[in-house]
């Protein structure tokens, strides 16, 4: 098979961690035989520095033309004063909108290899296996109006939340359905005591969720649901939820999983309509400016990325699990980056790359 791969290094941490994705990437191809054709763009602060801006065009016509992108990270603590308009995260946010990947799903598992690198009691957190489908590209990130200008002589600032039905349709079923291929349940977040978004939300939820009787139903609100993660994380399957709280509940669900450099994540949308499904595969950790260019950063959220592209974007589904396997043995070896607390001296990201690739054999 040929896969057309978009490669976004980004900034930080970003270029590091890719590098090792790729390498197993790579190594995966050429164990079974696939034609890969990788070509590489910018995106975020690199972008601002090397375009002027950052997501230029020839990074939008190629993630158009590719069947999957692969993105490191964007951000840099350079451009931490400049509005959000004028940011690195501005590109990400204009590249999930472009390619209309408006499900992003982050896995969250406690692998028992890992279950003392969480500072959970291992008894709460051991089993915990949960998938957060993460509305993206809707909600604060980017409603109209937005901004701050003077109001009534007194600076303000304006953002707004704002949903229309079908895209909250198009992800709950997205929800629904992915629930069915796992423990068939789904736990819809919301803010439905405070704000009219969130009792639509739950009212489309409740009525798409008859559409799929065999799949348990549970709303919570997030609040609640910030808290009920770390009580009873194991009685989670699937989490649905818009943009910003699936963001914040996220990075706290990664604490079940030891470290956000655990996390990969897929975004996807509806599949064109060749029947391909054009992903955009990146880690849920941001680009941890202070350790980049160390070689200390995990690269197995980005690895996982990779193993997520194949399923979502390939269909090549035993060439993501030798992947996910690999993982699992390279856990279990101990060979691991600093963030996981190992016992012995921790593995550099180039060591954790190699290892995941001598496992796949
Ligand atoms: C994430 C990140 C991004 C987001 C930032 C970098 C814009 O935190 O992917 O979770 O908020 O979506
Ligand atoms: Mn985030």
């Amino acid at each position: 098979m040929k896969l057309n791969i978009l490669v976004l290094p980004g900034d930080g941490i970003g270029p590091e961690v890719t590098r090792e994705a790729v390498r197993v990437l790579e190594h995966v191809a050429k164990k079974w035989n696939h034609e890969l054709v990788l070509s590489e763009g910018l995106l975020g602060g690199i972008a601002i520095h090397q375009t002027g801006g950052p997501f230029p065009d020839d990074t939008r016509e190629k993630a158009l033309a590719a069947d999957a992108t692969l993105l490191g990270a964007v951000g840099l603590p350079e451009f931490d004063e400049l509005p959000p308009s004028q940011r690195p995260e501005k590109g990400l946010l204009g590249i999930r909108k472009a390619l209309d990947v408006f499900a992003n799903l982050r896995p969250v598992i406690a692998f028992d290899s890992l279950i003392d690198s969480s500072p959970l009691k291992n008894d709460i957190v051991r089993g915990a296996d949960l998938l957060i489908v993460r509305e993206l590209t809707g909600g604060l990130y980017f409603g109209q109006p937005r901004g701050i200008d003077v109001q009534d002589g007194e600076e303000t600032a304006v953002n707004s939340m704002v949903y229309r039905a079908s895209e909250v349709e198009r992800v709950l079923r997205m929800a629904f359905k992915l629930a069915q291929g796992r423990r068939k349940k789904v736990t819809s977040v919301d803010k439905a005591n405070v704000l009219e978004n969130s009792q639509m939300w739950r009212r489309i939820a409740a009525r798409v969720g008859k559409d799929y009787p065999d799949v348990e139903l549970e709303h919570i609100l997030v609040d609640n649901c910030a808290m009920q993660l770390i009580l009873r994380p194991t009685s989670f399957d699937v989490v649905v939820t818009e943009n910003l709280f699936g963001d914040i509940l996220s990075d706290e669900a990664s604490v079940l999983a030891g470290s956000i450099g655990m996390l990969p994540s897929a975004s996807i949308g509806d599949p064109l309509p060749s029947g391909a499904w054009r992903g955009l595969y990146e880690p849920v950790h941001g680009s941890a400016p202070d350790i980049a260019g160390q070689n200390k950063a995990n690269p197995l959220a980005a690895i996982g990325s990779a193993a997520a592209m194949l399923n979502y974007s390939f269909g090549l589904h035993a060439e993501a699990a030798a992947i996910e396997a690999a993982m699992q043995a390279v856990l279990a070896s101990g060979n691991v980056t600093a963030d996981l607390k190992p016992k012995g001296a921790p593995a550099t990201t180039e060591q954790v790359g190699q290892a995941v690739c001598a496992a796949i054999g």
